[in-house]
């Protein structure tokens, strides 16, 4: 018997994705690059509402989501699509609002978050029944982060970001996102590096809080720093505002142009990104906690 459609009491979090490390290791011969990357997921993030309609629909709200195409290319609709085809028939219409509160083509994976939220969200909706391993299989067939916003709690990709390593332990971090507000394409970034082959990611040290990520980070990468910097300068920029703030350690994620600041508290990072809003006002600016390896729930902070 096929269970009714029941709105989700409260939108879905899709979290930003930050890569704090991310080493390029080689290119397959599909060329899709190999990687080690440290990724968290933040409490901020873009929203899905999702909820029971006559006809399926999809708008897109938010910050970000003037100019981004709400048609079949869009993740969300291919993520709705590919659960649909792997469950039963008759699964009733749905209606989906993005509200799109993360840049666009800046390295935190809102896209893949997007479809990876409305994998979980409408399993549940439409009580499909699958399990995480059928769900991450459906999601990598949507993109190579895909499966990794599903899982959204610390952890080591490999492979090319699909072999996912949970890190047991890891804590809480305060983080603040800058965006200059300018996109960045993944598939030129890559195609633009000069050295693929690069070491892994050393080990984690044994106990992770902030002063020992720190120095860790320390010894570690964005091997597409250099390739994105050289598209857009301003990335540059952005680290050297995120520094002056007072962060602790500052780097791109992904293929950018998004950075990331790493701050003690969250107190002190909110005081930074005051600064940096009041000292670039074009700029995206959010002051943000990652998710602990604990499940500690799903709200914004
Ligand atoms: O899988 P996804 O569509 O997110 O990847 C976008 C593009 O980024 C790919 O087409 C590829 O050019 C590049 N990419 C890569 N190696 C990866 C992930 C992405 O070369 N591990």
């Amino acid at each position: 018997m096929m269970t009714p459609a029941e709105p989700l009491a409260e939108a879905v979090l899709a979290p930003a994705k930050v890569n704090l490390a991310l080493h390029v290791t080689g290119r397959r011969p599909d060329g899709y690059h190999t990687l080690e990357s440290l990724a968290v997921f933040t409490r901020f993030g873009d929203r899905l509402h999702l909820e029971p309609a006559a006809a399926d629909a999809f708008s897109i709200t938010g910050p970000f989501g003037p100019g981004l195409p709400d048609d079949g290319s869009n993740l969300v609709l291919r993520a709705r699509d590919a659960l649909r085809q792997a469950c039963a028939s008759n699964l009733p219409p749905i209606s989906i609002r993005l509200e799109k509160n993360l840049p666009v083509a800046s390295g935190v994976g809102g896209g893949s978050s997007d479809a990876a939220a409305v994998l979980k969200a409408l399993n549940q909706i439409w009580a499909c029944g699958l399990g995480q391993q059928e769900l991450a299989e459906i999601a990598r067939t949507l993109g190579a982060d895909v499966p990794m916003c599903l899982t959204a709690r610390p952890l080591v990709a490999t492979g090319i970001g699909e072999e996912l390593e949970p890190v047991s332990g890891f804590p809480a971090l305060a983080l603040v996102l800058v965006n200059p507000g300018v996109a960045v394409s993944t598939p030129d970034i890559f195609q633009r590096l000069e050295q693929r082959d690069n070491a892994s990611l050393p080990a984690l040290p044994s106990k992770v809080d902030f002063h020992s990520l720190r120095n860790w980070l320390e010894t570690t990468h964005n091997h597409l720093e250099p390739a994105a910097f050289a598209v857009q300068p301003v990335i540059g920029q952005v680290l050297k505002a995120l520094d002056k703030a007072g962060s602790g350690f500052s780097r791109m994620s992904g293929s950018g142009a998004t950075c990331f600041g790493l701050f003690e508290t969250g107190n002190v990072a909110k005081r930074a990104a005051v600064a940096l809003r009041a000292r670039h006002p074009g700029w995206f600016v959010a002051a943000t906690r990652s998710m602990a390896w604990e499940n500690d729930g799903n709200g914004d902070s």
